[in-house]
């Protein structure tokens, strides 16, 4: 079969990213934009200024990959993006710019939802058996989710309030260290004991999780003690959190894989890249003999490659998109 070459781009949140993909397998090249030092000034994303820069910079990025690649345009069999969910402005200019290169090159336009973009980070440079159970782990999701094949979403539980990403990114805040929260947590958290008693959280028998609880807790240790002109052990804290949110991670998952009788694990999103959940999970997962797949953590966080992996499936399955798809901000992931 001859080989298939994707173009994708990635522009739902603060990345412009733009991969040339080889029959979904192979990333031939990726290029990521970030926006991280003009955000980190107003100490989160500003959705204005995120469209903005997209638009500034995507033609730049198209160039630098096709550049990296040594391609051309016209050696593409299809342009990709991703259209939902994420913020509008943002997508909207990805969405629009891959409409122009496939109606210019009369080839597919294929629209890819955002989270079969994580779930597809799993299969650059990797093969997969199926059934599987999912997890992934994003600033905007936390969800648990059974895959027949790779076209077959059945979602078993999604977080009730926060997702993680959003509560180690408010954790971040509380404990004032700088955007992007996530990371910065976690460097703090390596260097500290769990030294603070953390809520039980949603020990229930569904799903489902809950992060939004102990974001409250981590917040009243703080303010507490800062009325009692006490000092918080901020690497303390950090640990104790993350510790707290591993355990509900890894207690949900183990549930899911026990019920289901599954024996693979692919974890995704921003959060994935986490040293700790990673080795969490995965002393879990070899406890109870299942095989945990975690992609490289340069395709954790948002990238185009993992559209292009994504879009390389909907490609095979001829789901093409028409001109007059729109960027959304919240599309669920369905099964085809
Ligand atoms: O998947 P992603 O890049 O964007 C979304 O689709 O949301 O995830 C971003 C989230 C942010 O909340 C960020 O703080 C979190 O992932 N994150 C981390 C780490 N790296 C990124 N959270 C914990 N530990 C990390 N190392
Ligand atoms: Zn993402």
């Amino acid at each position: 079969m001859k080989d298939v070459y994707i173009l994708a781009i990635e522009s739902s949140c603060d990345e412009t990213s733009v991969s040339i993909i080889k029959n979904g397998h192979d990333d031939i090249a990726t290029i990521i934009n970030s926006q991280i030092d003009v955000h980190t000034k107003y100490g989160g994303v500003v959705p204005e200024v995120a469209s903005r820069l997209h638009l500034e910079n995507i033609t730049m990025v198209i160039d630098e990959c096709l550049e990296k690649a040594n391609m051309k345009l016209e050696d593409m069999d299809a342009f990709a993006c991703t259209y939902a969910p994420g913020l509008l402005g943002s997508l909207l200019v990805g969405v629009e710019a891959t409409k122009v290169l496939s109606f210019i090159y009369k080839k597919p336009f294929i629209a890819v939802n955002h989270m079969m973009g994580h779930i597809c980070a799993n299969m650059i440079g990797n093969d997969l058996k199926y059934p599987l159970l999912s997890l992934i782990v994003s600033g905007g999701h936390t969800d648990l989710i059974l895959m027949e094949s790779e076209t077959k979403f059945n979602y078993l539980g999604q977080t009730l309030d926060d997702a993680i990403g959003e509560a180690y990114d408010k954790v971040a805040r509380i404990l004032d260290l700088p955007y992007p929260g996530g990371p910065n947590v976690e460097k703090y958290a390596s260097m500290g004991k769990p030294t603070y008693n953390m809520p039980q959280i949603l020990n229930d028998d569904s799903f489902n999780f809950s992060f939004s609880g102990i974001k409250s807790h981590v917040n009243n240790l703080a303010h507490n003690a800062e009325q009692r002109k006490e000092e918080i052990n901020k690497y303390n804290l950090a640990c104790s959190f993350q510790n707290c949110v591993t355990n509900h991670l890894v207690d949900k998952t183990k549930k899911a894989l026990l019920k289901y009788d599954l024996k693979t694990l692919l974890i995704s999103g921003g959060v994935a890249s986490n040293s700790f959940i990673r080795n969490s999970l995965k002393e879990m997962c070899d406890s109870i003999n299942v095989t945990m797949h975690m992609p490289d953590k340069k395709y954790c966080t948002d990238n185009a490659a993992m559209i292009g992996a994504a879009a390389y499936i909907l490609y095979k399955n001829k789901q093409f998109s028409k001109l007059d798809v729109n960027a959304k901000s919240n599309v669920q992931l369905k099964s085809m």
